[in-house]
């Protein structure tokens, strides 16, 4: 098939005489190609389409940075990247009729960004962040060369949930490392990603950003043993995950120290959970010994996480003797005898209530027996000999005015 060489234009000079295939052609350069930044590492590059393109071109641009990397090609003006703004990024833009990648032979048009303004060397380093757990965050740094040591850093983060970058505010150093750590719990963040900036507060160090991807960078809390046994050669150990994390998604080793496997690690890549209380069994073959000890420990796993190789903290030592679980005895040791005490007073007590209502209090047969020998020594006896005698005196006084009343009555 032939093709008239001049509708291939003036762009077309050189890769024309390939034939059909659109891709080739060189069109106009893309125009009024620009960048703005956004949130902290938000790069955002615009531009318009080139004049004079021949109207059945269906236009498309292929993008890049550096040497043809993280090519792409879209409809699109528009390129948006989350890029660490601690060096100058420039994209690379070319026009082209069709989706075809475009020869690489092909600079375009191209635009750059630089840092913010200031000596390099002041810059903090080595800038890392960790996700605890799925909830909190944190990130530390070390100070750059040329820094005074009473600098006061700041560090601002934002992800996509946020509508402006916020401050970190709760700041702490662990060695020669300076840090801060926020809360991040948002579990929409976990396949995205957040930005972070660190500065001084009298901006005399040239910010440094980092752009986190939260599909890694991720350390679980430890997980917790819930029982030991051992049953047909068999060492069962019984464990809960931390927090948040499916089950399918996290590693887990166990370390068993006892008289025949010392500090001996076995490790699973994935870890099978029962629902719904989340808990996982390891199952070792070894000898009965009451001196076996256990710990666990787990990471994230390749499954659902680049795999970032950082364990957990250890769990709390579990061990096989008698020592299970030593706190908890000691506990029921001294609440049992406190318990049965308590309950044979309450006993006691409503046992004499019972008897009070069962049986009412009856004449006691001792105490009429010792008035009638009239014991001198009781008090209360002798207000009792007091009360008969003057109840008798007034009966015998009624008895009187009654007749004495009688006789009135028959006169
Ligand atoms: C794109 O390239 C392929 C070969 O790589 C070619 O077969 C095809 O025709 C090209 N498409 C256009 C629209 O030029
Ligand atoms: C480039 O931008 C200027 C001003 O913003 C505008 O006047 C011009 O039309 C733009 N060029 C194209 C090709 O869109
Ligand atoms: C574009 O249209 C011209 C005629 O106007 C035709 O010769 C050419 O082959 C067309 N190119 C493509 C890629 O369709
Ligand atoms: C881990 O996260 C869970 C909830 O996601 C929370 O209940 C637990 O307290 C956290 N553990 C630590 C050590 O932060
Ligand atoms: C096993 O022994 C090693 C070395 O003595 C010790 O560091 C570790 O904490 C022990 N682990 C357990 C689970 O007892």
């Amino acid at each position: 098939m032939e093709r008239p060489a001049g509708l291939c234009g003036l762009w077309a000079l050189l890769l024309c005489a390939g034939g059909g295939a659109a891709p080739n052609e060189i069109l106009p350069p893309v125009t009024n190609l620009s960048v703005s930044v956004e949130n902290l590492c938000t790069i955002i590059w615009t531009w318009n389409s080139p004049e004079g393109v021949r109207p059945n071109c269906s236009l498309w641009y292929y993008s890049y940075f550096g040497n043809h990397q993280d090519k792409k090609i879209t409809l699109d003006s528009r390129r948006l990247e989350e890029v660490p703004l601690n060096e100058d990024i420039c994209l690379h833009v070319i026009s082209q009729c069709g989706t075809n990648e475009s020869e690489k032979t092909l600079k375009g048009e191209k635009k750059c960004i630089s840092p913010p303004e200031g000596d390099p060397r002041s810059a903090v380093t080595d800038l890392r962040c960790i996700w605890f757990n799925l909830t909190t965050m944190k990130c530390s740094w070390l100070p750059g060369n040329t820094t005074r040591a009473n600098t006061t850093y700041l560090l601002y983060y934002w992800h996509k949930y946020l509508t402006t970058p916020l401050q970190c505010e709760n700041s702490y150093r662990e060695g020669h490392r300076l840090g801060c750590s926020f809360n991040l719990t948002d579990s929409r963040l976990r396949h995205s990603s957040i930005q972070v900036m660190v500065k001084d507060n009298g901006g005399k160090i040239r910010p440094s950003f980092s752009v986190v991807a939260l599909s890694s960078h991720v350390v679980p809390a430890h997980p917790d043993i819930i029982h030991l046994s051992f049953k047909n050669s068999n060492l069962l150990v019984e464990w809960k995950k931390p927090g948040d994390f499916l089950c399918e998604c996290l590693s887990s080793q166990l370390e068993v120290n006892n008289s025949h496997l010392s500090s001996t690690l076995y490790t699973t890549e994935e870890t099978k959970c029962q629902n719904p209380e989340k808990r996982s069994q390891f199952k070792i073959t070894t000898d009965l010994d009451t001196s076996t000890t256990v710990r666990i420990r787990v990471r994230t796993n390749k499954y659902c996480y680049e795999d970032s190789n950082l364990w957990s903290e250890w769990s709390e030592k579990g061990s096989l003797g008698q020592k299970t679980n030593s706190t908890f005895y000691i506990t029921i040791l001294l609440i049992i005898p406190v318990l049965v005490a308590f309950a044979i007073i309450v006993l006691l007590f409503y046992l004499k209530r019972l008897k009070i209502i069962i049986f009412p209090p009856i004449p006691d047969p001792g105490k009429i027996f010792k008035e009638m020998f009239g014991d001198q020594n009781d008090d209360t006896l002798h207000w009792r000999k007091y009360d008969i005698y003057d109840k008798q005196t007034k009966e015998e006084t009624d008895s009187v005015v009654l007749i004495e009343n009688l006789k009135r009555g028959s006169q």
